[in-house]
């Protein structure tokens, strides 16, 4: 691919005060604009935290746990990731123009972004949220290996950035509390990525419920199987590997990584933690979303 210098690494660009990709502010009308349908599925996360996971649970579960119909494409093209626009390399919105109902539908935009015709269609969202010290230590290889994003700089520096709400996406404690609060007015099933980690088949019953289906007790069983980290992490439909090395370097840090909940204590120096803990206090005070920060 030419010229890929020229859409990667650039600074990020403020919508509303939320730092998106360029393409995403140079497009902004369009994704505003995005025309949701009554039984769309929105999955939607802060960055970094399930939703690949979820997604394929979830197409598995559209598709009554048939594991060889969910490997026909790569998983950004059965579920689309509707913000995503490099003008002329590629467009969430217009991919799921064209794609037939019902659909699955990938957002990482912070509630207050989300194209309204998702709340007039009063359509179902999944959210999934992560623990934010883990989140901070997957964006962190992410930024590394998804060069779309700006460089990260050191570790200390990323952190930095992170509780500042100063990557893509803005700020994960604001992200994770707005979502949490709209659940009471709307269709949105919340969970976690600890909680899936710990029992896979809970969640994946509670996905189920959620969408008013049954699956028996055997394809619950091969959706369990099928999108276990050792199992993804294999399958170049849900791993991502087929994305082109301008777009995404594996050998700098895979998509799949670890798949483990408190990886954070691998990175976090006593300083950072303590610095953290305190800030994360204030930011998440009076709030009563909790989070699990290992299991
Ligand atoms: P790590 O970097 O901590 O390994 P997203 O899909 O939202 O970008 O999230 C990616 C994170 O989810 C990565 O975390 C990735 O390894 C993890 N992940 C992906 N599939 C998973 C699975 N089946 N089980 C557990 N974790 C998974």
């Amino acid at each position: 691919m030419e010229n890929m210098e020229d859409w990667n690494r650039r600074e990020l660009v403020d919508i509303q005060g939320i730092p998106l990709f360029w393409g995403m502010a140079e497009e902004w009308s369009q994704i505003e604009t995005f025309e949701a349908r009554p039984d769309d599925l929105l999955i939607a996360t802060y960055p970094k935290s399930g939703t690949t996971w979820v997604s394929e649970i979830l197409d598995l579960i559209y598709n009554n746990g048939d594991t060889e119909k969910c490997k026909r494409d790569a998983i950004y093209n059965r579920v689309p990731f509707m913000e995503m626009i490099i003008p002329g390399v590629c467009n969430g919105v217009k991919d799921l123009e064209v794609m037939q109902s019902p659909r699955l539908v990938k957002t990482h935009l912070p509630v207050q972004l989300l194209p309204s015709s998702f709340w007039k269609n009063n359509c179902k969202v999944v959210y999934v949220a992560r623990n934010a010290k883990d989140v901070v230590v997957s964006y962190y290889y992410f930024y590394q290996m998804a060069k779309l994003h700006p460089l990260p700089g050191t570790w200390e520096e990323f952190l930095e950035k992170f509780i500042n709400g100063k990557v893509a996406f803005g700020s994960w404690y604001d992200h994770v509390k707005g979502w949490w609060e709209k659940r009471k007015d709307y269709r949105i099933l919340f969970l976690f990525y600890e909680d899936m980690k710990e029992n896979p088949k809970r969640e994946i019953q509670k996905l189920l419920k959620f969408l008013e289906k049954d699956l028996p007790e055997e394809t619950m069983n091969k959706i369990v199987y099928h999108t276990s980290f050792d199992v993804m992490k294999k399958n170049p439909s849900a791993n991502y590997t087929t994305t082109p090395e301008w777009d995404m370097d594996h050998s700098v840090s895979p998509f799949m990584r670890k798949g483990v909940s408190g990886d954070w204590k691998n990175h976090f120096t006593i300083a950072q933690y303590e610095q953290f803990e305190a800030d994360y206090q204030k930011k998440m005070k009076g709030s009563t979303l909790h989070f699990r920060a290992e299991i």
